[in-house]
């Protein structure tokens, strides 16, 4: 039996998972990961933490499958995206906790950029809007801020990286400082139009040049683990971060194709093929998972608040003890009685981008239940999810392509049938479910599994995957329009006049 070790790095867990070569899952460990919110808007994590948890759980699982190092044919690894981790080269230690992806500490950095009138130059070359979310305001921020940082990366001692690039230090013993480029994407220093650093964003924003990892494609020679580390040397063959990886392990492998992930919000993705194509709609466009020699794209959108509106039902309004009450108490009404909930907790992202925008319950009547607001909460998510997808069809007609025809889901709150299906009410296009869910991890040990031989191609991988259900959509078009429309209601109803 041939075997390869995922590695996926989360905001909230690290987790382990073993995969045979028919991509089932033979063991799988998870740890916590500490929080650190040292203010309001700053989260940051322990870079050690995030080794230490990330190695036991990845010794934990190779115990669970009764098997060692030896016996695993590719490590991949998958991660946090934007997450900005910086360290001594020599000493290996972190000069300051990482500053974690939803951190909004350099906006006002970003707010310079853009008064500077960059926006247009940054997203041309990165695909990216200006914002605190990518690593780029966060590296500078540090380098600003710790003590001592600026001048010791001027003299070339430390190291920059995402996740990804912390581990794999760790992993091979320091011996190693690379990335991948759907990591390197989300920087906001990366050309993803010429796969390279970008010299003048790195000016820009005053980086040193010595800090940055080399970029590999995804499915390449990430180096080897050292001996100490797992017990034997494992060869690092894939790397992803955790969106693009998922888009890999759906088998989303060419433009058009798209999956949809629904945690505590929700990431869309569509495959672009080989062209860069800049959004008309308010979406990013960023590098998918590269398996080959030359950059994939993919059109990305975020819903901040997904299965968090359930959370909080329960812990805001105490309205359910356990999330998992959520289903049945929705299903116990035929629908929401006219009740639209726009979750906008923290403002509205793409396709709507409203930063001051809050959230919303309207259509109350003297007959409004618990359960029609239930319902309504979970028909947020698939509403804020079809706005996207509505966006990304728009901009894949706008290039000369075909509408999405399919949407592959995954992710905690995909296994909510009642949710599933009005989903696809909403879109009228079939949504998928695959029979392995794990699409993260499992992307990360396909591209490895394609650097180390034991698939030839990405065909031989789609013919690996297999859907669990299909939801066909069974909503008149036109009903489905009229609620689309009320939606768009209750969403200008969300947001403050100007
Ligand atoms: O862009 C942030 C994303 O990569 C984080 O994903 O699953 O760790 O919350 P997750």
């Amino acid at each position: 039996m041939t075997y390869l070790l995922a590695l996926d790095q989360g905001t909230s867990s690290s987790r382990s998972i073993v995969f045979d070569e028919h991509g089932r899952t033979v063991a799988q460990a998870q740890l916590e990961l500490p929080q650190i919110y040292p203010r309001p808007g700053w989260v940051e994590h322990d870079p050690r933490e995030i080794w230490r948890t990330q190695l036991a759980t990845a010794h934990d699982a190779l115990r669970q499958a009764g098997i060692q190092a030896r016996d695993v044919r590719a490590l991949g690894i998958t991660n946090q995206r934007e997450t900005t981790v910086l360290w001594n080269r020599k000493t290996g230690q972190p000069v300051h906790h990482a500053i974690v992806w939803q951190d909004r500490r350099a906006e006002p950095a970003c707010a310079e950029l853009r008064e500077q009138g960059h926006a247009a130059g940054i997203q041309a070359k990165t695909g990216l809007l200006i914002d605190a979310y990518f690593s780029g305001t966060k590296l500078q921020w540090l380098l600003d801020h710790v003590p001592g940082a600026r001048e010791a990366a001027e003299r070339g001692e430390l190291a920059f990286g995402t996740v990804d690039s912390w581990l794999i230090w760790q992993l091979t013993g320091g011996k190693r400082h690379v990335t991948d480029v759907s990591n390197a994407s989300r920087t906001m220093l990366f050309n993803v139009r010429t796969n390279q650093w970008d010299e003048e964003l790195l000016a820009l924003l005053r980086i040193p040049r010595s800090l940055m990892p080399e970029v590999l494609p995804s499915s390449a020679d990430f180096g080897h683990t050292d001996a100490d580390v797992l017990g034997g040397a494992i060869a690092i063959g894939g790397v992803a971060g955790d969106q693009q990886s998922a888009l890999f392990g759906q088998a989303c492998f060419s433009a058009g194709m798209a999956k949809n992930t629904y945690g505590t919000g929700c990431f869309m993705l569509m495959h672009t093929g080989g062209a860069f194509q800049a959004s008309q709609n308010g979406l990013l466009t960023t590098s998918a998972a590269q398996a080959g020699r030359t950059p994939e794209y993919a059109m990305e959108g975020s819903v901040f608040v997904g299965g968090a509106v359930v959370q909080w039902l329960r812990d805001g309004l105490r309205a359910i003890s356990g999330s998992s009450e959520v289903q049945s108490l929705a299903e116990s009404v035929p629908d929401s009685g006219g009740v639209m909930m726009v979750p906008a907790f923290t403002g509205l992202g793409a396709p709507y981008w409203k930063p001051d925008a809050r959230g919303t319950i309207t259509g109350l009547t003297r007959g409004t239940t618990l359960a029609h607001i239930a319902r309504a909460a979970l028909e947020s998510i698939a509403y804020q999810s079809a706005a996207l997808l509505s966006a990304m069809s728009r901009d894949a007609v706008a290039a000369g392509g075909a509408p999405v025809s399919e949407l592959r889901v995954d992710g905690g709150a995909s296994v909510n049938n009642l949710l599933m299906q009005f989903q696809a009410d909403l879109l009228g296009i079939p949504v998928v479910r695959p029979a392995v869910v794990e699409t993260t991890a499992l992307g990360a040990a396909y591209l490895a599994g394609l650097s180390s031989g034991v698939y030839g191609s990405t065909a031989e991988l789609s013919q690996l995957w297999r859907a669990e259900r299909r939801f066909v959509p069974t909503l008149d078009r036109a009903r489905a329009g009229e609620l689309m429309a009320r939606w768009e209601h209750a969403v200008a109803q969300a947001t403050l006049p100007a």
